[in-house]
């Protein structure tokens, strides 16, 4: 009997755009609906639930971004790495998800003090080979890739963020179970993308066009064979269909005002090595 993937959410209550950290937040400060806002995260709450379990943290007025999950840290197996935020604004948030992945039984280990580390926005497991790819260039400091790989004990593949509006590697990159991977060529420097194609195989990759990219198309969770993403074009779908992805569309217009979606909603509890 295989047990059911876990997540951690972490309601809306107190999500607004309160201040800018990237591009995305620029043109809505103070201009989120927050009941729009609520209810397309219950949505993806719901669609999630009916796949796993999950989780939820209790939001903490004040801190805004605290929703965006994947930024609390990295999970492997048991070993939870928290983030340590490039901004002020989320400092805050970091002794709280600390605290909750230490009292839900993960062993906490630090990264070297100095570096900045943004979790799993920046950090993702393949799925198909047991490697960490990691985005830096934006809010994770390239340092920290050989930090993670002796912490975690797994190869560690760096990757150079180039477009600002995809600051977290989650933002245009996603494996996806069984070793295929969606993502955004043109968010990345030539050599990471270089790398990323001589170390995963053409019919396993998935190119999303720049329309998809904007729609944070990239920003998907992969749940057994499904892919719960903001939106995908109709050949975006098509290709996922032809990979054998379920793909399940759940708007998130008023998260993206603040340069979030679907994954970034999200964190996986469950990473066996
Ligand atoms: N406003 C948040 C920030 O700029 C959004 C974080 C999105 N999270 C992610 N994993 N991409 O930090």
């Amino acid at each position: 009997m295989t047990s059911r993937p876990r997540f951690l959410m972490c309601p809306p209550t107190y999500f607004e755009v309160a201040y800018v950290i990237n591009p995305w937040m620029e043109h809505h400060v103070d201009n989120v609906q927050q009941a729009r806002a609520q209810a397309q995260w219950d949505a993806l709450h719901e669609a999630l639930q009916a796949r796993a379990d999950v989780a939820l943290v209790e939001p903490a007025p004040g801190l805004p971004d605290m929703p965006f999950t994947a930024n609390a840290g990295v999970v492997l197996g048991d070993t939870f790495v928290p983030s340590r935020f490039r901004h002020a604004q989320r400092q805050g948030e970091e002794a709280l998800f600390e605290r909750w992945c230490a009292e839900h039984g993960f062993a906490i280990r630090a990264l070297p003090e100095g570096l900045d580390f943004e979790g799993a926005g920046d950090a993702l497991l393949d799925r198909g080979q047991p490697l960490l790819w990691m985005g830096h260039g934006h809010r994770s400091d390239a340092a920290c890739a050989p930090a993670l790989q002796a912490l975690l004990d797994i190869e560690v593949e760096p990757l150079r963020l180039a477009d600002a509006r995809f600051y977290h590697l989650d933002t245009c990159f996603c494996p996806l179970q069984g070793g295929a991977l969606l993502y955004n060529p043109r968010a990345f420097d030539d050599d990471s993308r270089a790398r990323i194609e001589a170390r995963v195989p053409a019919h396993r990759r998935l190119a999303v066009d720049a329309d998809d990219a904007a729609a944070f198309a990239c920003n998907a969770v992969d749940v057994l064979d499904a892919v719960m993403l903001n939106r995908a074009s109709d050949a975006l779908r098509a290709g996922l269909k032809r990979l054998d992805y379920d793909v399940i569309e759940t708007p998130l217009d008023e998260f993206m005002k603040s340069g979030g979606s679907a994954k970034c909603l999200t964190l996986r509890l469950d990473e066996p090595r």
